[in-house]
């Protein structure tokens, strides 16, 4: 095996034109997470000794989005083509090292693949290796020309095929590994001369071939693992396909996904045994559901823990909230930031919650908002009950201990404290603390206008 040091080189500089954004391409989103990020991820599994990435657009943005990667940054002010691209990086590589390229929009590139790739590149020192693979559909990739021998002769690219090449099923992935000195031989010797008046990495190839160095293909055995996304088709195509094949894992774990073309995982879920997933759901960040819970229709999930047998009904919308086991959340309910339900708790319909705490067996069954609040146990929140938690300046917490009853319509001015087993009347404004055992209320009486008209439409 070759003791060299790897370089991992990924091209990201390419403008993106038929993605139609001004967003640079690589930060377009795979499954929540740029296109970068994935071929990063990748990357980083076989531990190079350093990562290189070429970019072109959007210095800025690419870097604030990747400020923790432990990236060289390698700027190519016009793009001139792969070869050109790879030609920057070229000073900032050592005298000796073994170098991976990589593109910057092949988000699906698997760590194993890469790792038989330069392990078949180390059998011959020197040599150029390869990722090809066999799409079901080759336009628009660059095919793998060989001779009569079965061996690589050159890569051309769809715009500059014959008919007879054209009709190759072998294509280039992008993905090559070699050796630094041979790319300081060879990109310099490289032309502009065809279709794109690009400069092609693929013809070092045919440098190689004159050199007579061996060039070997590593056959990728699913193409899609190295889609490369062009257009905003491919991404969608690419995203499905993924999507699919994380509902098809969970199905085979046991997970009941009613629909695996309407299930949408941007980060990473974890669902225990018996649990069920109904049509239009997304989990976003990391999400975990415990056994045996019901995740309906039209749910959004972003980083939160959903406890044992705990029922989320149709849109509901859930952020960065622990729920514990057997609440029945929903429909219609935004759970906010911050917000941790102990088990057996409710929240029904147009309820909001933000940074609540609330004990179990509690429950607010409609239309209420409760934010900076802590709520014991068994409390029953009437409809309409609003924490008034903000003065305008500043957040105040409400407190509301066990077993109260707050009755419907009510405004609790924090900060303020409602006592164990108190009960708030109906329509109360509470400015004041709340004794326990007691009831509060703010009196107000009717006031009757007799005879009073209504006012008539002016004509
Ligand atoms: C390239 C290959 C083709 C292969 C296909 C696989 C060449 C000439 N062709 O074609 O054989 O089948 O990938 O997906 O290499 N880039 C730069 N700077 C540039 C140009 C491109 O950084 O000046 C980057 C792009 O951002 C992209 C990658 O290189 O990440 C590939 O460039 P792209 O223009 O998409 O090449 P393809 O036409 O897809
Ligand atoms: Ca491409």
């Amino acid at each position: 095996m070759s003791a060299l040091p790897l370089h991992i080189v990924i091209l990201a500089a390419g403008l993106g034109k038929r993605m139609y954004a001004k967003l640079p391409k690589v930060l377009h989103c795979l499954a929540g997470r740029p296109l970068l990020e994935w071929v990063l991820q990748a990357a980083y599994q076989l531990h190079p000794a350093g990562i290189h990435v070429v970019y072109g657009h959007g210095a800025s943005q690419l870097q604030q989005t990747f400020q923790e990667a432990p990236i060289h940054w390698v700027y190519q002010e016009t793009q001139q083509g792969t070869a050109h691209a790879v030609l920057q990086a070229l000073p900032t590589l050592p005298k000796s090292a073994r170098v991976l390229i990589l593109y910057g929009d092949t988000p699906l590139i698997q760590p194993h693949t890469l790792s038989a790739l330069l392990a078949l590149g180390a059998q011959t020192p020197l040599s150029l290796t390869l990722l090809s693979t066999m799409p079901h559909d080759p336009t628009g990739y660059g095919r793998i020309i060989r001779n009569e021998h079965h061996q690589i002769t050159e890569i051309v690219e769809q715009k500059d095929a014959s008919p007879a090449q054209l009709a190759v099923k072998e294509t280039y992935t992008g993905i090559c590994v070699t050796d630094v000195t041979n790319l300081r031989r060879w990109l310099p010797a490289i032309h502009p001369h065809n279709a794109q008046q690009e400069y092609y990495l693929t013809d070092i190839i045919k440098l190689a071939a004159q050199e007579k160095r061996l060039v070997q293909a590593c056959i990728a055995d699913n193409a899609m693992e190295t889609e490369g996304i062009n257009t905003l088709l491919q991404l969608a195509t690419l995203e499905r396909y993924y999507q699919v094949k994380q509902a098809h894992r969970l199905l085979e774990q046991g997970v009941k996904v009613c629909d695996p073309h309407r299930i949408d995982i941007r980060g990473t879920l974890h669902a225990q045994a018996e649990v069920s997933i109904d049509i239009n759901t997304v989990f976003e960040g990391t999400v975990i559901l415990e056994e045996g819970c019901i995740i309906s229709p039209n749910c959004i999930l972003k980083d939160v823990t959903i406890g044992a047998h705990t029922h989320v009904l149709p849109n509901s919308v859930i952020e960065q909230a622990q729920i514990g086991a057997h609440c029945v959340i929903g429909p219609f309910a935004r759970i906010r930031p911050a917000t941790r339900l102990a088990d057996h708790c409710k929240i029904g319909n147009f309820v909001e919650t933000k940074n609540a705490q609330i004990m179990s067996h509690s429950m607010a069954n409609h239309l209420s908002y409760l934010g900076d609040v802590k709520i014991g146990q068994a409390v029953n929140i009437g409809a309409g009950t609003i924490t008034c938690n903000y003065d305008g300046a500043n957040k105040h917490e409400t407190l509301i201990e066990d077993e109260a009853f707050i009755g419907s319509g009510t405004q609790l001015i924090a900060p303020v404290r409602v006592g164990k087993h108190a009960t708030i009347g109906a329509g109360s404004t509470i400015r004041d603390d709340a004794p326990a055992h007691a009831l509060t209320l703010s009196e107000h009486h009717n006031k009757t206008l007799a005879g009073w008209q209504r006012p008539s439409k002016k004509k």
